[in-house]
């Protein structure tokens, strides 16, 4: 399966999703990474893995649904037939949202549907959450909304701070984001209603990270 990448930031979910597809049964390939931002890190690490990328600012473009298209097109451009979003930090419209139904994935560092948004680790700090992780979901137009493919879940020891969490949060995302690539790649999810069922099974992919 050829996919997409879309980051706008350091791109260690990429790494993540660069080094599964550079093993070899690994059933999907990166044939294009699109940033909004020209410094964002995660064009160096597709540079050297010699992923071909692109550059759309948002601020070149008089409406979101311009850039959202010119982003679109570009993506079909490279054969890609699936997108995953790494730390993309732009809402998508509803149009894009649309046009890559069931064809769109996300990683957020909560336990979806708690904990939206932005800051998520300092939200989960302050409202004494014993449990936090990560989710993996189908994208839908309303924010970290969609059918959740899998989950991690990591224990929030009583010292963390959300630099702390963050870092536990972020190993267990690059576990389970390659993981629900894969599932997906050789055609293993498919969608009912709001729920991803995966090998026909009604629950999400998921594990608990050992507390250390
Ligand atoms: C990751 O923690 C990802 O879950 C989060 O941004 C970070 C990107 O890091 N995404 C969101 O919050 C999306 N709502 P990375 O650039 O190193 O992959």
């Amino acid at each position: 399966m050829k996919i997409a990448v879309l980051i706008s930031g350091r791109g260690s979910n990429l790494q993540s999703l660069i080094d599964a597809c550079a093993t070899d049964d690994f059933p999907a390939e990166i044939v294009l990474v699109i940033s909004n931002k020209a410094d964002a890190y995660g064009l160096k690490r597709a540079d050297e893995a010699s992923i071909p990328t692109a550059i759309f600012n948002h601020k070149d473009f008089a409406t979101r649904e311009e850039f959202d298209d010119a982003m679109s097109n570009a993506i079909e451009a490279a054969g890609a037939e699936f997108i995953c979003l790494a730390g993309f930090m732009r809402l998508l419209s509803d149009t894009f949202v649309k046009r890559w139904h069931d064809r769109l994935i996300n990683i957020h560092p909560s336990l979806l549907p708690t904990f939206k948004g932005l800051h998520v680790h300092e939200q989960v700090i302050e409202r004494g959450a014993l449990f936090s992780g990560c989710t993996v979901h189908f994208v839908r137009a309303a924010m970290d909304e969609g059918p959740i493919i899998a989950q991690a879940v990591i224990p929030v020891k009583p010292d963390d701070n959300a630099d702390t969490l963050a870092a536990r949060v972020l190993e267990q995302e690059h576990v389970i984001y390659p993981k629900a690539l894969r599932l997906i790649a050789e055609g293993r999810v498919r969608v009912s209603g709001e729920r991803a069922i995966i090998d026909g099974r009604k629950t999400p992919d998921g594990h608990l990270a050992n507390p250390e």
